[in-house]
Parts: C-alpha cells; structure tokens; sequence
C-alpha cells in the first residue's frame, strides 16, 4: 500500500505533531507527512519539523486579506505537497470550504474534551470548572464550524479532585497523542466509513471498504 502524504496544520507546541512524527519513526504508521503548515511563524512545532527534516512553512492570517485568501493559500501548501490526508492538529483557526471541499473526508481534527462538550478554544479548563468527572479527546472529521463534525474516535480522562488545570492537560495531552495517530492509522489503512454522522470502524480483514485517503 503506498504510504499516504499528511498535511499536519499546528498553531503552537506541536506536540501531537511530535507524536505522529514518533510513530511513522517508529515503524507503526503507514505515512509521511509531507508539509507541516503552522499559522504562527514562532510555533515550536516548526522547530520539530526541522529537527526531523520535515518540510514546513507558515501561512499567516493576517498576512491575507481575508479568510477566504487565506484558506486558498493553505490549500495551494497542500496541493503542492501532493497531500492525501489534511490533520488539524492544534490548529486553532477555522479551516474553510476552499480546504474542506477539495478534501471530503480527508480534513480530521483534535479536540481536548468529549464532543459536543466544551466545545472552543478551552475545552480542558471548561471542562474542569464545569466540574465533570470524566473528560476526553476527540477526533472528529471537520466541517463547517468549529468542533462539529463527525466523531470518529473518543477516549476518556478521568478528571481527579484538586486537579489543576495543567495536571489535567497533562492527561488530556497523553490520550491524544494515543488518539490521534491511531484515528490516522486506520484512515490511512482504509478501516474507517462513514454513513452521514456515524462512522464506524472496520475490523482489519473486513469485507467492507472504508473511505479512500491515498489516491
Ligand atoms: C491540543 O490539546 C489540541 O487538542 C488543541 O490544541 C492543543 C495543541 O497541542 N486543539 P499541541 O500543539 O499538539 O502540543
């Protein structure tokens, strides 16, 4: 099977970036990323990139007059990059239909908390003030809005009392950088469908044919 080309879009730290970079290392993903595009030029995750050879560039936007030229640009990185399968992976701005619809079924997302719950930017604070026992991560495909779209995996993170904010984040952190590879490990291993708002996930000797991601 050819490995699928990843489009890792990052805002910040990168960690989960760093994640993926250390399972396709390790031998445990069928993929390379082929750009990482971070929205902010001083994001630590370029700095990961570089220290593991991955092409990266910044697309800023402000440095677009609007949103629509901004979005045109990211899809321009992609394209170019011959990119199969787009990650948000902190990415912290709205990713628009100029990307979305040149990639159906190849956008996914990460969210810090178990959609449709606290949903935005906060998800692991407002979930710790709400005072919830059990939290999580999601990987969902994206759409139109923010944090909407459907969920293709979930884990849970207990919430433990006197938590702070950073002790939970440390939790959250760690299931996604379980989570998120492993939703691309089984995209790219076509063992994901998807019938409107459900997805399901195929067992590896399946009959059924999942969605399509490397072309
Ligand atoms: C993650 O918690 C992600 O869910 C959220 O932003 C954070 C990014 O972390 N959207 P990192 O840049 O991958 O370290």
């Amino acid at each position: 099977m050819p490995k699928a080309k990843l489009g890792v879009l990052i805002s910040g730290d990168g960690s989960n970036l760093q994640a993926i970079i250390d399972r396709i290392e390790a031998g445990r993903l069928n993929a390379e990323i082929s750009v990482v595009i971070s929205s902010k030029r001083d994001a630590y995750g370029l700095r990961r990139a570089a220290d593991h050879g991955i092409n990266s560039v910044a697309v800023v936007r402000k440095d677009h007059k609007n949103a629509e030229e901004f979005n045109l640009a990211i899809l321009k990185e992609l394209q170019d990059n011959q990119v199969d399968l787009v990650v948000l992976a902190g990415f912290m701005l709205l990713i628009g239909s100029e990307v979305l619809s040149a990639y159906p079924n190849r956008v996914i997302n990460l969210h810090p908390a178990l959609l449709p719950s606290f949903p935005g930017d906060n998800g692991i604070k407002d979930a710790l003030d709400y005072g919830v026992r059990i939290t999580g991560v999601t990987v969902h495909f994206a759409d139109k809005t923010f944090d909407t779209g459907p969920i293709i995996l979930q884990d849970f993170v207990p919430v433990h009392q006197n938590d702070s904010e950073e002790e939970l984040a440390k939790r959250v952190h760690k299931t996604e950088h379980e989570l998120l590879p492993r939703a691309i490990h089984l995209l790219v291993e076509g063992r994901i469908r998807r019938d409107g708002r459900k997805v399901s996930i195929l067992g590896r000797n399946s009959e059924q044919k999942g969605l399509k991601i490397t072309f």
